[in-house]
């Protein structure tokens, strides 16, 4: 059987994590004190009775709000370290984390502020072996003109940030809304990823935007591809990962996907196990490995196999990869 030791001990990479979503009741309380901040709750249990949630629109509502609590480069860094330090105990060497900066941006808050905390976090991190990089996130709710604002403002920040995503609300917000961003991204040599939603309705539409005209790197969830063998040909012979996040998904379709994910994986897909917002749904990367073993009874090597495409598909150099795998 599978044990927690095997989990932890087992090197991950983590390529799909926002750190917005790492906001832990907590902190969030000691932050909402120290900045005077009115957050509706004055206890860390009334924190937690209101992370609940049924789907992501409902997820979203209570994820925004949370986001006021940050405000100093202090906040930042501390809110990125805490995470880090967590991902060091659950096994995770190498991680790509997510940022919202219009979700700051719009609430006051400047690029300089936030990027330098996180910034700094991943630089501290290297001293306890975590390699930390930035995935700059915009808003798909937002216009694709204030993307291209976004992309224009982190220009003094380039080499702080590996690559670009696309998140929040998917309904109505397809991806070729953001072509112009994402071809800016790509010349600028940024990577690309993107959400490609579960329960989206026009998934699979929005999933062949995503393939075949902006041509992202990776995709964010969409193991709903199992649906259609043409684009499971694609993923394959492009080699393109797909970030999956069982307990995430748990929340969202009442449903871990790990029918979806064992069948993809078999077939030669590089799916990887993630924890999407842990502080929000209920877990760390390796709760997310246990809940999906014990759920699906996975084998030792289908768990093994999982971790390599988590260093297959990053950003890290070929070099650097031969060093984990
Ligand atoms: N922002 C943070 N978590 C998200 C998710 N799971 N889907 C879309 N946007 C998000
Ligand atoms: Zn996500």
């Amino acid at each position: 059987t599978i044990t927690r030791e095997f989990i932890e001990g087992l090197p991950k990479a983590e390529l799909h994590l926002h750190l917005e979503g790492t906001l832990e009741p907590e902190l969030k309380l000691k932050l909402a004190q120290k900045n005077g901040i009115d957050i509706g709750q004055t206890t860390i249990e009334d924190v937690r009775k209101s992370y609940d949630y049924d789907s992501l629109a409902s997820f979203l509502a209570v994820y925004y709000p949370g986001m006021n609590v940050l405000q100093t480069e202090d906040d930042f860094y501390q809110l990125a370290m805490e995470y880090l330090k967590r991902a060091k105990q659950n096994g995770v060497r190498h991680v790509e984390m997510f940022f919202d900066p219009q979700a700051h941006l719009t609430r006051g808050i400047s690029f300089e502020t936030f990027i330098h905390g996180y910034h700094r976090a991943c630089v501290d991190a290297s001293a306890f072996n975590v390699d930390a990089h930035l995935i700059m996130c915009f808003l798909r709710d937002m216009s694709s003109k204030s993307a291209n604002e976004v992309l224009k403002m982190a220009e003094p920040y380039r080499d702080m940030i590996l690559g670009v995503g696309l998140d929040s609300d998917e309904h109505h917000n397809p991806p070729l809304k953001f072509a112009r961003p994402y071809s800016d991204a790509t010349s600028q040599g940024y990577h690309t990823t993107m959400h490609a939603d579960i329960d989206q309705v026009d998934s699979i539409d929005h999933i062949k935007q995503a393939l075949e005209v902006i041509e992202v790197e990776r995709l964010d969830h969409g193991t709903n591809i199992v649906e259609n063998q043409d684009l499971v040909d694609w993923v394959n012979q492009k080699k393109l990962g797909l970030t999956s996040c069982p307990l995430s998904n748990g929340f969202v379709t009442n449903d871990m996907k790990g029918k979806e994910m064992i069948e993809l994986m078999e077939q030669g897909v590089k799916v990887s196990i993630n924890s999407d917002d842990p502080a929000y749904f209920g877990g760390y990367i390796a709760d997310n490995y246990e809940a999906l073993a014990k759920n699906y009874n996975l084998t030792a090597e289908q768990l093994v196999t999982f971790a390599k495409n988590s260093f297959e598909t990053s950003w890290i150099s070929d070099f650097q990869k031969e060093t984990y795998l």
